[in-house]
C-alpha cells in the first residue's frame, strides 16, 4: 500500500489475535512494528517472527497500557530503537461479561483503564513526541461494532467502546492542523482468544452466525486490511470516521 514501506508502526496487545494480525500485515508491508504485550512473551515472540517470515522488522516490549511508566517505555522504545514513529495502533482491550446491576467498581476500572484510559495516555505520549519533531502521524484505534451498538451484559465493555468513539473525533479535531490522521476500525464477530467461550458455545454462535449476512466470523486479517489501509498515503485525507468491519452484522434486518 503507498507510503507504508520503512514507517514505524507500534501495536499494543500485540501478542494475540487481532493485534498479532495487524502487526503481521503491517510487517508485509515493510513497516518496522513496536509489538506491545503483556502477558504470554511467546505470543509476542511469535508475532515478531510473523512479522519477520512478511519482510518487516520487529521489536517486542513488555508494556501495560494502563501503566503510566509503561506507556512513556512503549513509545521510548519505538524512538530508541527505529529513530521514531508514524503510526500508533491502540489495539489493546479486554471484555468482562457482568450484568449492569453486579458490576464492581473493579471491573469498572479495569475494562475502562486497558480500554480507554490506555489508549488516551498512549495517543497522548506518541503526539507529544510527534510534535516536538514536527511530524505527521497516524492513530487507529480498534474499538468495536459496540462502540454503537448495544451489547446487554457487557456495560463495561461499551462505555469503554462508546468512549473510544468521541476521543477518536475529538482527536481528529485537535490533530488535524498537526497533520496527524485519526480513525477507528470497529470490528463485529472475530475468531480471536477474547471469543473463546462463545466459540465454544454451539447454540450462541449459530445464532450470531445467523445474524451476519456475509455468514461467517471474521478473521484477524480482515481487520488487519483495513487498518493497513488507514495507516497508509491512500488514506492521507481520511480523518475523523469510524470503519466497520463485521460482514454486514450491524446492519442486518430480518422480518419474521
Ligand atoms: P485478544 O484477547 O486476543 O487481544 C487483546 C490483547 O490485549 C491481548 O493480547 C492482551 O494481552 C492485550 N492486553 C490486555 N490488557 C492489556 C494491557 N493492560 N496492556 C497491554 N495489552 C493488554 O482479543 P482480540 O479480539 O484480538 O482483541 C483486540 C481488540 O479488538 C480489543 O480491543 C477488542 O476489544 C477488539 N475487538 C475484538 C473483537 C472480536 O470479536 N474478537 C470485535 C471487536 C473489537
Ligand atoms: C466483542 C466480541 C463480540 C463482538 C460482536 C466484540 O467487540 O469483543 O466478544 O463477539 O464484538 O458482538
Amino acid at each position: 500500500m503507498k507510503g507504508l514501506a520503512g514507517k514505524v508502526a507500534i501495536v499494543t496487545g500485540a501478542g494475540t489475535g487481532i493485534g498479532q494480525g495487524i502487526a503481521t500485515r503491517l510487517g508485509a508491508e515493510a513497516v518496522k512494528v513496536i509489538i506491545d504485550y503483556v502477558g504470554d512473551p511467546e505470543g509476542a515472540q511469535e508475532t515478531k517472527h510473523a512479522v519477520e517470515q512478511a519482510g518487516g522488522e520487529a521489536e517486542i516490549v513488555l508494556g501495560d497500557v494502563t501503566r503510566m511508566e509503561d506507556v512513556g517505555k512503549i513509545v521510548d522504545t519505538a524512538w530508541n530503537r527505529f529513530g521514531s514513529a508514524d503510526i500508533l495502533v491502540n489495539n489493546a482491550g479486554i471484555e468482562h461479561r457482568s450484568d449492569f446491576w453486579d458490576t464492581t467498581e473493579e471491573e469498572y476500572d479495569r475494562v475502562m483503564a486497558v480500554n480507554l484510559r490506555g489508549a488516551f495516555f498512549l495517543s497522548q505520549a506518541f503526539v507529544r513526541r510527534l510534535r516536538e519533531a514536527k511530524k505527521p502521524g497516524c492513530i487507529v484505534n480498534v474499538s468495536s461494532v459496540h462502540e454503537d451498538m448495544v451489547f446487554p451484559g457487557f456495560s463495561t465493555y461499551c462505555c469503554s467502546k462508546g468512549g473510544m468513539r468521541m476521543f477518536m473525533r475529538n482527536l481528529a479535531m485537535e490533530l488535524g492542523p498537526l497533520g496527524i490522521t485519526v480513525n477507528n476500525v470497529a470490528p463485529g464477530a472475530i475468531i480471536t482468544p477474547i471469543n473463546n467461550s462463545l466459540l465454544k458455545n454451539k447454540p450462541q454462535l449459530e445464532a450470531l452466525l445467523n445474524n451476519i449476512p456475509l455468514g461467517r466470523l471474521g478473521t484477524p486479517e480482515d481487520v488487519a486490511g483495513v487498518v493497513a489501509f488507514l495507516a497508509s498515503d491512500d488514506a492521507a485525507y481520511v480523518t475523523g470516521s469510524t470503519f466497520v468491519v463485521d460482514g454486514g452484522l450491524m446492519r442486518n434486518y430480518k422480518e419474521q
